[in-house]
């Protein structure tokens, strides 16, 4: 068991991106400033796609411009292409995240391309942050299941992570993108995986079904990984994934990670105060 990990807070992306009713600017930045004295070193706080693709998160820039930052906080906004780094850029992102997938359905899906054409769009971005010195990270998504393909195969895992490493980015994101994950199919993905890159630069980023995820991140944790994303109130899905459930809960990990005796350096009550506000985000808190 190691002493500590890191958790990667994705909710305000990975979270919103995925809730149908529009949210106002100021509470998206409400939620950030929240996040940022809970004491996560990252906060993935934007996209900058196409506003037609992803209509919820058209407002990047305003939110970059609105949150108070706080120091030792890097700031991560998501680009698909070399337009959107140029916003990501301009709106004062600290760290880029290009994302790929690891099977051709949802890369179709998600980018309307073929896993090759956008790993050549994504080079032009890692290509564009290397020359202006911005940190770059790279998802990988469906490395266990795809909704459009079924089952990924470890060597497509394989294949994905060392063309995200050999772009430049200096950890990848494991996406179990549909939450199909168990601890078995976890270590097996793993195992090819850290074929293409050691463990320490390899994140996992569950989506929880069942309840899995804190399985899956203790599986991945014992192979080596140190760095997990989770959502602020369990937030998330992904809008080109059909049934896509949210992220782990960050404070079920902090909670769970606490009970094993692994350090993530997260205030768990002020965590529960960003998670108010996230449930009240929530489009089915309201039906609740
Ligand atoms: P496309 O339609 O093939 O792109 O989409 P295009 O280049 O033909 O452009 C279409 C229009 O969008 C044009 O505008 C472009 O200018 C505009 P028009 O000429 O029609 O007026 N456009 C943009 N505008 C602003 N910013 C941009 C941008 N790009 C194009 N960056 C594209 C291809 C990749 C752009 C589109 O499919 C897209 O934006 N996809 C993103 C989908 C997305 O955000 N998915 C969720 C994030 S990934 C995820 O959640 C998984 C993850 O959490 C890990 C996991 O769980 O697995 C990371
Ligand atoms: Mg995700």
């Amino acid at each position: 068991m190691p002493d500590s990990i890191e958790i990667v807070e994705v909710g305000p992306r990975d979270g919103l991106q995925n809730e149908p009713r529009p949210i106002p600017t100021e509470a998206k930045i409400a939620l950030i400033d929240a996040l940022s004295g809970c004491g996560f070193r990252r906060i993935e706080a934007a996209s900058f796609v196409a506003p037609g693709a992803v209509p919820q998160m058209a407002d990047g820039a305003e939110v970059l411009a609105g949150i108070a930052r706080a120091p030792g906080v890097r700031y991560a906004a998501l680009a698909p292409n070399l337009k959107g780094y140029a916003r990501a850029k301009a709106a004062g992102a600290d760290e880029i995240a290009v994302f790929a997938s690891a099977s051709e359905g949802f890369a179709r899906a998600n980018l309307n391309a073929s896993v090759a054409e956008s790993m050549a769009r994504l080079a032009e971005v890692a290509q564009a942050a290397k020359a202006d010195g911005l940190a770059l990270r790279g998802y990988l998504s469906c490395v266990i299941a795809c909704p459009y393909d079924g089952p990924t195969a470890p060597a497509q895992v394989a294949r994905g992570v060392a063309a995200l490493v050999e772009m430049g980015c200096f950890e990848v994101s494991l996406g179990d993108t549909i939450g199909a994950g168990t601890p078995e199919t976890v270590r097996a993905m793993l195992f090819g995986a850290q074929g293409a890159a050691p463990p320490e630069t390899l994140a996992g980023h569950f989506h929880d079904t069942g309840g899995r995820a804190l399985a899956n991140v203790e599986a991945a944790m014992d192979l080596g990984l140190r760095v997990f994303d989770a959502a602020v109130g369990g937030l998330g899905g992904c809008p080109f994934a059909p049934g896509a459930p949210g992220n782990v809960a960050t404070g079920a990990l902090v909670a769970r990670m606490e009970k094993l005796g692994v350090a993530t350096g997260i205030d768990m009550g002020r965590l529960a105060r960003a998670a108010a506000l996230a449930l009240d985000m929530r489009g089915d808190a309201e039906e609740d």
